[in-house]
């Protein structure tokens, strides 16, 4: 039995002091039916973790230590208490690095499907779960290529990677034209999305498929949030702009009773 996770990417939003206030105005609707987590700038994590509610991190190094100015390793945010972190977030993945894509389908870090697996490894290595996302752009979907992306992300970032260490991974199908946009991918795609996601985890990493758990994120919303985690491979929501908003988030978590 998978249980439900909810998700907020705060991405460059909130101080210290802010997220802490966020933090408590949402905690009396955590529940036991699932995990919540959420992910603040790098700045805020350690006041985030003294509220006590379970933290993630938005990026990391893949380095254990050394010369890499500007960079957190796994072990650092392990050694905080942070015990989750995405990567492979479109807004970190560059889309072939170059600047002739649309900037809307631009990453801003030229992350590769490389980088995201040896993200992977480190945090796998630091007893962190990564938070894997995945997802189309807009182009993509239009030239049907959308399951193939996606297929194409995923065997490159599990690559290597043991179906033991594989049951810790989170994915996110984030939809890159649904993110920020309100536009919401409809449930019964982002179910049919999800579920194609866990066919091809099968093919990957075999033993973990059934146990990993798969998330949507793409404009999830109080509105919608109760109608896709109720989806058989919809195992909770990656929320940017709704979890800023403590009463959206609250909504959001109820949703996954
Ligand atoms: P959104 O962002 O909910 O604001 O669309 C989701 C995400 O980027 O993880």
């Amino acid at each position: 039995m998978r249980k439900p996770l909810v998700a907020g990417n705060w991405k460059m939003n909130l101080t210290p002091s802010e997220g802490a206030r966020l933090i408590r105005e949402i905690q009396s609707a955590f529940h036991d039916a699932a995990e919540v987590v959420v992910c603040p700038s790098f700045v805020a994590l350690i006041d985030a973790l003294e509220t006590g509610a379970p933290v993630g991190a938005q990026d990391v190094f893949w380095k254990e230590s050394g010369a890499f100015t500007g960079s957190i390793s796994a072990g650092m945010l392990a050694n905080l208490g942070v015990t989750y972190c995405i990567v492979g977030h479109s807004e970190t993945r560059g889309r072939f690095g170059k600047l002739e894509v649309d900037e809307s389908c631009l990453g801003y870090f030229s992350e590769t499907d490389e980088t995201v697996r040896l993200k992977i490894v480190a945090l796998l290595a630091a007893g962190i779960a990564p938070v894997l996302c995945v997802g189309e752009t807009l182009a993509e979907r239009e030239a049907g290529n959308t399951d193939a992306v996606i297929q194409g992300q995923l065997s490159a970032a599990l690559m290597g990677i043991s179906s033991t260490d594989a049951s810790r991974i989170v994915v996110a199908y984030e939809p890159v034209w649904a993110i920020g946009t309100g536009k919401t991918c409809d449930t019964p795609e982002a179910e049919r999305v999800c579920g194609m996601i866990r066919s091809s985890l099968t093919g990957l990493v075999d033993g973990a498929a059934e146990e990993m758990r798969i998330l949507y994120g793409g404009s999830v919303k109080a509105a919608n949030a109760a109608d896709l985690f109720a989806q058989p491979n919809i195992d909770g929501g990656l929320v940017g702009g709704a979890s800023l908003i403590a009463d959206e988030f609250k909504a959001i978590i109820q949703a996954a009773k």
